[in-house]
């Protein structure tokens, strides 16, 4: 690939409250090799799509299977969108039965391999078969279209087979990440009204067993909706049976007819509810429809991951996160394409398992966070130059910005200089790649989304919104896409006030962004009080809840600190009652208590015990500052603190700390 020279990074704040602390010059062509066999090489489509996007939409929504067509492309009245109205399809023809009749019955459709090193192929028939016996027990218990089903399951295929087993039957999926607690799954399943909860006996974790079953049964305690559960034998993990309510899913399959047929769904009926966590309150159910939703995984798949039927596909992200619905189980079927899927940790037992299983299987596309590749370059370079990693072509990351050092390690090291990155921006609401590189067109720039995929119009916005044409202010997405959420399950009101209420009828994603002299996007991160750790999305106000719950705490802010590894960790300033003491003692329980209400990812790196905390007048909590000094910064202005020696204080404690 073509390089040009590198300039030395400079500090220069944006607008707002964001800074950019890079500058980067680097310049990466497209590859002549790749771009000759890329599926989208001409720069004519794009230019195309942007003077008509719903024909180009019109033109992706085309190459799936639908049972009837659409009336009409796109109805907008903001922020409302129906795609492909009037449509019927059932999403798992799309990515199943079609594949029998294409001369992909026997291709492998999921390279599995659990932690422990056990491996399971299927072949598009075999999980076909699964998906079909599975939607047939499931209506065996008594679930249907509409209906809810929570799914808390480890990264083994039968998570890929309920998902699609639900929407065979037009029930609506929550899968709930197997890291979360119980009390967090509890409040899933309770949100979503769900029926039937689908999980397993274990799952495996760096060599450990997360007791799912056990977990669950703790959360269905407060769950009056749930009237059954299936449980998926993952091991030999013991575990209580409760009778009548509790059902083994393989005894399920073996009664289970093999042909289920399809439910044929309007384009607009939900296909699944996912939850994500907000500035305010608790985690948002964002819902997905089943023409638009699958259009856009289909479309960015085939595009941005340039698949092809010789490709085996990899994106190393758990079914329990948006990558995992929409670039493992219904993207890459959509396209036919042969996909890994790994169970556990990647540096199980040795910190080479990915490389390992890159080279075993000859991955092609592989796609991960940038806190996967950061550790990685931990670890050191010697993991993956002790395997093959020739068949790889393409590489993606996801979930935060990726600072150059680590897209240029990546490029390095596991592309060998060979294979372009496409950087993709895009969220759980989003339900698609909105920005990015198109392999086979874009020139790339470290650290830079570059630009929107075709049909979708991002731009940077001042607060007013006036467009920026060069500089920062907030990233925005001005027409409507297919993949759009709907809404938030249960909440009107909160889907237009978080989404739809700073620039009317403009989507606001929260993020900050700049562009660049040359038209690229920089994504800055969050704008709002949601913490990006280690790929996870965490609203700092649920974790102080958390805190507070506990018996000793009075008050506490939580903010986000930079981190090496994670990107951003959790810091969280605590008050505590009268007479109690902020020992390294408390400070464990602390941090073991947020794990249990909301999971381990939520857990903060650091305990701040502060007597008070910085408040404007009216008594906000002034987590700016809070930031400023968990990241060892100046001050910012503090005039409008109501005490302002409260810093000083607190800034002393955060150091001794
Ligand atoms: C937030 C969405 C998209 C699937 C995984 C996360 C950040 C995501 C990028 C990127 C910079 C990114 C944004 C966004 N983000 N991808 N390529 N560059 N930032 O989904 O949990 O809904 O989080 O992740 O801040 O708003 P999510």
């Amino acid at each position: 690939m073509a390089r040009s020279k590198k300039t030395k990074p400079k500090g220069k704040p944006a607008n707002l409250t964001i800074e950019t602390l890079l500058t980067e010059n680097r310049v990466f062509k497209p590859n002549p090799v790749f771009v000759k066999q890329a599926n989208l090489r001409d720069s004519a489509v794009l230019r195309k799509a942007a003077s008509d996007p719903e024909g180009f939409w019109a033109e992706m929504a085309g190459e799936l299977v639908w049972n009837k067509k659409w009336s009409q492309v796109l109805e907008w009245k903001a922020p409302d969108a129906k795609w492909f109205a009037g449509g019927k399809l059932n999403v798992t023809e799309t990515c199943l039965d079609q594949h029998l009749t294409n001369g992909r019955k026997n291709k492998a459709a999921l390279i599995w391999e659990g932690e422990p090193g056990d491996k399971r192929t299927l072949t598009y028939y075999a999980l076909w078969k699964q998906v079909n016996k599975f939607a047939n027990a499931l209506k065996g218990l008594g679930v249907g279209k509409g209906d809810r089903v929570a799914i808390y399951l480890p990264m083994i295929p039968e998570l890929i087979v309920s998902m699609l087993a639900c929407a065979r039957i037009g029930a609506i999926h929550s899968v709930v990440f197997g890291g979360f607690s119980p009390e967090s799954l509890r409040d899933r399943i309770n949100d979503a009204g769900a029926k039937l909860l689908i999980t397993a006996d274990g799952g495996y974790r760096r060599g450990q067993i997360i007791p799912l079953k056990h977990d669950a049964d703790v959360a269905l305690a407060d769950c009056p909706t749930i009237e059954s559960v299936v449980i998926v034998k993952r091991g030999d993990f013991l575990l209580r049976v409760k009778e009548g309510r509790d059902h083994w899913y393989h005894r399920l399959m073996q009664e289970a007819k093999s042909y289920c047929p399809p439910v044929q769904m309007g384009s607009e009926d939900p296909l699944f509810i996912l939850y994500t966590s907000g500035s305010t309150g608790k985690p948002k159910g964002i819902w997905h429809t089943c023409g638009g939703y699958l259009t856009g995984v289909y479309a960015t798949s085939k595009y941005v991951f340039d698949l092809k039927d010789n490709d085996v596909f990899w994106c190393t992200a758990d079914c329990g996160w948006v990558t995992g619905h929409s670039y493992i189980t219904y993207g890459p079927l959509a396209n036919g394409a042969t996909q890994v899927m790994y169970e556990g940790a990647p540096d199980w037992p040795d910190p080479d398992r990915f490389w390992q299983i890159v080279s075993e299987n000859g991955v092609t596309i592989f796609y991960t966070a940038p806190t996967a590749i950061r550790a990685f370059m931990r670890w050191g370079k010697e993991w993956p130059d002790k395997h093959d990693l020739s068949t790889l072509r393409l590489l993606g990351s996801v979930g935060e910005p990726i600072n150059p050092e680590a897209w240029i390690w990546y490029h390095e090291v596991i592309g060998k200089e060979r294979c372009p990155i496409v950087d993709t921006w895009w969220q759980t609401e989003t339900g698609h790649i909105l920005i990015t590189p198109i392999p086979g067109i874009t020139s790339t720039k470290p650290g830079s989304a570059t630009h929107a995929f075709p049909g979708i119009s991002a731009v940077v916005l001042d607060e007013k919104g006036n467009v920026v044409k060069e500089g920062g202010g907030y990233l925005a997405i001005t027409k409507p896409w297919p993949g759009m959420l709907r809404g938030i399950w249960g909440d009107r009101q909160r889907f237009v006030d978080t989404y739809w209420t700073k620039w009317p009828g403009i989507y606001f994603p929260g993020d900050g962004a700049k562009i660049d002299k040359d038209g690229y996007i920089w994504i800055l991160g969050r704008v709002d009080d949601v913490i990006n750790t280690a790929g996870h999305r965490i609203s700092t106000m649920e974790v102080e809840s958390a805190l507070v719950e506990h018996a000793s705490v009075v008050e506490a802010a939580v903010v986000g600190i930079p981190h090496e590894l994670k990107g951003e960790a959790l810091a969280a300033f605590v008050t505590l009652g009268k007479g109690i003491i902020g020992d390294q003692k408390l400070s464990g329980q602390l941090k073991d208590h947020v794990a249990r209400k909301i999971g381990a990812l939520a857990k903060p790196d650091k305990i701040i015990f502060s007597a008070d905390l910085p408040k404007t007048r009216s008594g906000k909590i002034m987590r700016r500052l809070l930031r400023d000094i968990a990241a060892g910064k100046v001050m910012g202005d503090t005039t409008t603190l109501a005490d302002p020696d409260v810093i000083s204080r607190i800034k002393k404690r955060y150091e001794e700390e």
